[in-house]
């Protein structure tokens, strides 16, 4: 399923992160200094909830994918699936990051190569609250398998350039089993 991205037209209406996480994005190429520390930092957010919800959109025909701010550091987006929709296999292009589930479900499908085929080694479904984390290496397929929307605020460093979708080469995943607590965010307030 392909994907729409809002990128241009979000630019004047998007608020800063300080606001709607509570922390501004770091700016320098070498301002991140590991994976653990963005999962950290996103972990540790104070979301505004009333900020992000207002830019919740969703598309009938495709997952919407936004970005909300970009530095040469890392970059933060809002993923908004119907159900139904989900992404291509793909890997980051060398990018880490990590994701976290604002509302509803996701599956999240992992692949390992094997010769010159994808098999998926790992399903698990995410929740709200639950962190997925993404290694440099991961090769991975997010789907909404769920009847309700879900949204889902990812952080990447450095910025993702160059991902590569790899569905022409993969076998099917069976059905996801739960995150699980040790994967699992703070509860949230409210
Ligand atoms: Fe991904």
């Amino acid at each position: 399923m392909r994907e729409r991205s809002t990128t241009g037209e979000w630019d004047r209406e998007v608020p800063d992160t300080k606001s709607l996480l509570g922390w501004s994005l770091p700016e320098g190429r070498d301002a991140v200094p590991s994976l653990t520390w963005l999962v950290e930092r996103l972990r540790d957010s104070r979301p505004d909830w009333g900020l992000l919800s207002s830019l919740v959109r969703f598309d009938d025909e495709r997952y919407v994918r936004t970005t909300l701010a970009k530095t040469d550091a890392c970059e933060l987006l809002l993923v908004c699936w119907m159900p139904g929709q989900g992404s291509l296999v793909h890997d980051h292009g060398g990018s880490a990051g990590v994701s976290l589930l604002v509302q509803g479900s996701l599956d999240e499908t992992r692949y390992d190569w094997a010769g010159d085929r994808l098999l998926p080694a790992v399903v698990e479904r995410a929740r709200e609250g639950d962190l997925l984390i993404e290694e440099s290496d991961t090769i991975h397929r997010v789907h909404n398998s769920s009847r309700r929307g879900a949204v889902s605020l990812h952080l990447y460093a450095p910025p993702m350039e160059g991902m590569t979708p790899y569905d022409s080469q993969v076998v099917r995943a069976p059905r996801p089993v739960d995150v699980g607590a040790g994967r699992k965010r703070r509860q949230r307030a409210g």
